[in-house]
């Protein structure tokens, strides 16, 4: 039998190029040899504020964008978190798993809350929906970005905590980090992630970006003092982050790439890494314009969605029974 992969996008702006070598473009690959779910976190997105109009259409350009990148509903099943039920019920019960003291050492959690007035409670148990999403589908492998592993590994403890507790319930899933990309850098800022929710539309790449847009924000990437293409991500780490980005993009190794512009400057490459960029994401943007232009995508997710209330009724079930809380009703007779 094949191992099962779970992963979560959240639709809280459009998505980067960020996301899509960090985790997309694994997704598209890992389809082929797991039984793979794919979601679309929306009641994650919401743990910050997000207006009902953009919501909706984030959710639907999530969607397109990661079927235009490859995705192919023959192979996995991608639906939106909030059309299944199983999530928020198990959700709870993981909010009751872990410990304050656990939330709190969240480093995703302490940047995001950092600074700001007032934060939603949603904001800090996030990782405990996190682990429902994953283990309701008795996962295996859970590939994400860096940014990801410490969620992972939280969603890890808990299914042991509660299986040394109620007996055998949950897989222990493993998280799958890429050697590469895992880590894609803001072009403004070496330093902080490059993330859709950056106030500064110059520190990332949409998916959704024009070739002009793809080619100013490469030219006005920050570099680094020299003139050199070198790859040095300790000391060179914007420059590093760019090569990364181009190696990633058109398959060739950094020694090759960093061969080719000896001898030339960062406008050249600057040049070049844009040109590489545009051609990557052009498909994928072609696709995504097709399928929001039919509409295709709200059959995927219907059918998604029913797949994964199948698969997710089913392991609340086991839960709820291990603990003691009432399955008077079969939870599989919920409809969506
Ligand atoms: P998010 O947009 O936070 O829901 O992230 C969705 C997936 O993309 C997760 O697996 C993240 O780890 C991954 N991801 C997000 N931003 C980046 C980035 N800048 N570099 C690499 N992976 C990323
Ligand atoms: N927290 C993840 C992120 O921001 C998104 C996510 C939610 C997720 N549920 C998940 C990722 C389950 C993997 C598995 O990137």
């Amino acid at each position: 039998m094949k191992k099962r992969i779970f992963s979560g996008v959240q639709p809280s702006g459009i998505l980067t190029l960020g996301n899509y070598l960090g985790a997309i473009k694994r997704f598209v690959e890992l389809q082929e040899d797991y039984d793979a779910f794919y979601c679309v976190v929306d009641y994650h997105a919401i743990t910050v504020p997000q207006s009902p109009e953009s919501l909706k259409s984030q959710i639907a350009h999530a969607a397109c964008f990661m079927l235009g990148a490859g995705l192919d509903p023959a192979k996995m099943t991608l639906f939106v978190q909030s059309d299944v039920p199983a999530h928020t019920q198990l959700g709870w019960i993981m909010e009751c798993t872990a410990t304050f003291g656990e939330l709190s050492r969240m480093t995703q959690f302490k940047d995001k809350s950092q600074g700001k007035e007032s934060v939603s409670g949603g904001l800090f148990t996030y990782p405990a929906l996190m682990a429902a999403d994953i283990l309701l589908y008795d996962t295996d492998v859970v590939p994400v970005g860096e940014d990801q592993k410490q969620h992972v590994e939280l969603c890890r403890d808990l299914a042991e905590r509660f299986n040394s507790r109620f007996g055998d319930v949950f897989k222990v899933p493993e998280p799958l980090i890429p050697e590469k990309g895992a880590r894609i850098m803001s072009l403004q800022d070496p330093h902080k992630k490059m993330s859709k929710s950056d106030p500064n539309p110059a520190a990332y790449i949409s998916l959704a970006d024009s070739k002009d847009d793809i080619v100013k924000k490469i030219r006005r990437a920050v570099t680094d003092s020299g003139r050199e293409v070198a790859y040095n991500p300790e000391e060179k780490p914007a420059l590093a982050n760019l090569i990364t980005i181009y190696s990633l993009c058109s398959g060739k190794p950094v020694e090759e790439i960093v061969r080719a512009y000896e001898g030339k400057g960062y406008a050249d490459f600057k040049q070049d890494l844009a040109e590489v960029v545009v051609e990557t994401l052009a498909p994928i943007q072609a696709r995504h314009d097709s399928l929001m232009a039919d509409g295709s995508y709200v059959d995927v997710l219907r059918e998604g969605a029913r797949r994964a209330h199948e698969v997710s009724s089913a392991v609340l079930k086991r839960v709820k029974e291990a603990m003691g809380l009432s399955v008077f009703v079969d939870p599989a007779g919920v409809r969506i």
